[in-house]
């Protein structure tokens, strides 16, 4: 059974790039063969798995006009089981188009596409752009489940009321069975007070929708780490490219608590 996990928060810069190539490189390490579909017109997922705009012809946006099927715009990765379907910045176009598309189901249009090649995948995880638009939308119509991730800063939880209130709307409609698989914490500073009550808050109103560490009480978080901000710039995942760092650690503890089937949902 394939399960399809979209990466979703309105707000930008809090790790869902990170955590959707370091996720789904982290399960393909775990021998689970993974699609990462890019659907950020800033295409930062592209370009973290090293990707060059010369070397895509074509992308996600032609996929979605019906040009090309998914499966003619997937590419290989450096690791065996990971694939990824590419993104450009003529996604931006996209939303114009869903004005001109009558008749079909606009919130529906990725979740279509993907079936074509939905059994040919044990995961296949979605990165969202920075926005509660008609591209969040869809990666929330096509998933079974919505990884959050919150960044430990000031104002982290602010906006995550709207989140949750479309995750709400979309179970009432078109994705009943939306699963909140869990929330995430990023750029976790042990030195920084404002990280710690960040995390307090977190733990305070959603303990179970937290990852669990291994048997250990603790759950999972991401650390600001140096190395998760480098790799992306050798176009590799951390596994690749200092596979023992904290970073790296930490997304494959996220990886087995995923594949322990942990999914919290009450949130
Ligand atoms: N744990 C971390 N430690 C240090 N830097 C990080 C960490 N996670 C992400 N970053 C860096 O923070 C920046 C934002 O991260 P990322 O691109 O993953 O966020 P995003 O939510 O996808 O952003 P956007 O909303 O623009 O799509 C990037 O430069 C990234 O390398
Ligand atoms: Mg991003």
């Amino acid at each position: 059974m394939c399960e399809i996990i979209a990466i979703a928060n309105q707000k930008g810069g809090v790790g869902k790039t990170t955590t959707a190539v370091n996720l789904s490189a982290s399960l393909a390490y775990a021998k689970k063969k993974v699609l990462l579909i890019d659907f950020d017109p800033q295409a930062n997922a592209t370009t973290s798995l090293g990707l060059r705009r010369n070397e895509i012809e074509f992308d996600i946006y032609h996929v979605l006009m019906g040009s090309k099927k998914l499966s003619e715009i997937i590419h290989k990765t450096d690791m065996k089981n990971l694939f990824i379907a590419p993104s450009n910045i003529g996604l931006v176009g996209i939303e114009k188009e869903f004005y001109n598309k009558k008749n079909t189901r606009r919130d529906l249009l990725l979740k279509n596409k993907i079936e074509e090649i939905r059994t040919q995948y044990d995961f296949i995880i979605i990165d969202s752009p920075p926005a509660l638009g008609p591209l969040t939308i869809n990666a929330l119509s096509a998933a079974n489940s919505v990884i959050i991730p919150i960044q430990c800063e000031f104002f982290a939880l602010e906006g995550l009321a709207q989140l949750l209130s479309t995750i709400k709307v979309l179970r009432d409609s078109s994705n009943p069975n939306l699963v909140i698989r869990g929330f995430l914490p990023t750029m976790y500073s042990s030195q920084n007070n404002l990280s710690k009550q960040v995390l307090a808050d977190l733990i305070q109103h959603f303990e179970s929708s937290l990852f669990k560490k291994g048997r250990a009480k603790d759950c999972v978080m991401v650390p600001r780490s140096i190395k998760l901000a480098e790799s992306p710039s050798f176009g590799k995942p951390i596994l690749l490219y200092d596979q023992r760092s904290n970073g790296s650690m930490a997304y494959q503890d996220l990886a087995k608590a995923i594949l322990k089937g942990e999914a919290s949902g009450k949130a």
